[in-house]
């Protein structure tokens, strides 16, 4: 008869009977009366008891050989043990070895160099599995909120004529004998989609050459970026605010065994699942800082990461930073009204950062469009663009602008606070950064 395979959560289940089960074998002891491993597969562990009484010589030498990483089947009773590692165990009546296991060369004792180069084994960590169920649950979630919210995903080209996001820094393609770019977001393209579209969302990769080696920065992540048509400023938070409570939500109820394996303190979490989050303009943040955190930052300055750690920390939710100067944010944000007739050094635009708490930087970054063309020109012009390539974007205020606006939230980023990770590095299997580009 074909063995029925369960999962390991699932023949625990059970809690008593026969069960078939396959895995890798995560530890393994012995002597020469018992041989204990305890089986992985994506489900959870479980400790299995090889008894030698149980079979013979021949089988008994391929128990004793067992590795880790050896993948098994197993057949056997389970019950319950109260010293097994999850509470329960199988004494083994039957097995098959599938793929034996070279010495597996991951320890305890690697640096995190050395785990990067054998990124394709540790994966298979018991930290790295939760990591990664937790980032496919914030990926569900994402576009769980979007569509509940009737917008249609839709996606933008990755190889650009022109930079997407001034001020960053932006990888070059050789296409052709031509000069292309990675795409840093799909704004400029997705501003020309919701004039079909109205509301559009994506979850996409996004290139940045920035020379940062810094715990957040990954120069290829996944974007989650949306763009609204007839939108207004405070609508735009309410959707990142939304977005995000909904993410939490979720990883806090499908979850809570992987946030356990991670450590995960929850509060802050739970907070942010429930309480508003705080509003504050680029103005009074600098007040606060000054305040609370003894920090005197010049009006007109872009907040530092260090001044972003500080005042985040002062909250248990994330927090929403609005209105920044306008010569420290991007060529499309629509100039604040009251500063209209300002200097340019003393003009605001509607923008806002999302800044997680516990020191883990800006999550979204968003505006209001600028619906002037003309205003656009300038502030392309001031940054040294070349005008031609920005035609098609120009197009999207000459046939029927509408007020629009939208964001983008750096999906790593989300998935290294939710996790608690010490980098963004974990919050992706195969991490690209300025030193890391294999496996
Ligand atoms: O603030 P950014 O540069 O905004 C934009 O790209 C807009 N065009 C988005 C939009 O309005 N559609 O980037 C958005 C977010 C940041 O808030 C951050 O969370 C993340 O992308 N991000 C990075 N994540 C990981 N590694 C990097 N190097 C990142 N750079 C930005
Ligand atoms: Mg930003």
């Amino acid at each position: 008869m074909k063995q029925k395979f369960i999962s390991i959560q699932e023949a625990m289940n059970k809690k008593s009977g026969i069960v078939s089960v396959r895995g890798w074998v995560h530890r393994e002891r012995g002597s020469n009366k018992f041989k204990f491993v305890v089986l992985r597969d994506t489900s959870n562990i479980i400790q299995c008891i090889f008894k030698r009484e149980n079979f013979n010589e021949k089988q008994w030498g391929e128990i004793d050989s067992l590795k880790i990483e050896y993948s098994i089947t197993l057949t056997g009773k389970i019950s319950q043990d109260k010293r097994a590692p999850t509470g329960f165990e199988i004494d083994v009546k039957e097995f098959k070895v599938i793929g034996k296991a070279e010495d597996f060369p991951i320890n305890k004792d690697l640096n995190e160099e050395l785990l990067g180069d054998r990124r394709h084994l540790w994966l298979r960590s018991q930290k790295m599995i939760a990591i990664m169920k937790i980032r496919s649950t914030v990926f569900g979630a994402i576009h769980e909120y979007f569509r509940k919210e009737k917008f249609y995903e839709h996606q933008s080209p990755m190889l650009l004529g022109a930079a997407g996001e001034s001020g960053s820094e932006v990888f070059e393609v050789n296409y052709f004998g031509k000069k292309m770019y990675l795409a840093q977001t799909w704004q400029l393209h997705a501003e020309a989609m919701i004039f079909a579209l109205d509301k559009i969302y994506t979850i996409a990769p996004s290139f940045r050459a920035e020379k940062s080696k810094t715990s957040r920065h990954l120069t290829e992540y996944w974007h989650a970026e949306m763009e609204v048509a007839w939108t207004d400023f405070k609508s735009l938070q309410d959707y990142g605010e939304n977005l995000l409570k909904n993410i939490v939500k979720k990883v806090l109820t499908e979850n809570k065994l992987e946030l356990k394996i991670l450590n995960r303190n929850t509060k802050i979490l739970e907070a942010t699942a429930k309480k508003k989050f705080p509003r504050m303009t680029y103005t009074d943040a600098l007040k606060i800082l000054k305040e609370k955190c003894k920090m005197d930052v010049a009006w007109g300055k872009d907040l530092r990461t260090i001044e972003e750690d500080n005042i985040s920390k002062l909250y248990d939710t994330p927090i929403i930073i609005t209105d920044y100067p306008k010569k420290v944010k991007a060529f499309y944000m629509k100039e604040s009204s009251e500063t209209i007739n300002k200097s340019d050094d003393k003009k605001t635009v509607q923008g806002f950062d999302m800044i997680a708490p516990e020191g883990y930087g800006e999550i979204i970054g968003a505006s209001q469009r600028e619906e002037n063309i003309d205003v656009i020109k300038e502030n392309l012009k001031r940054e040294g663009e070349d005008l031609k390539k920005y035609e098609f974007y120009f197009d999207t205020r000459r046939y029927g602008s509408v007020p629009h606006g939208g964001f983008g939230m750096g999906v790593e980023r989300v998935i290294s606070w939710i996790c608690g990770l010490d980098t963004i590095k974990d919050a992706i299997a195969f991490p690209r950064t300025m030193t890391r580009t294999s496996p």
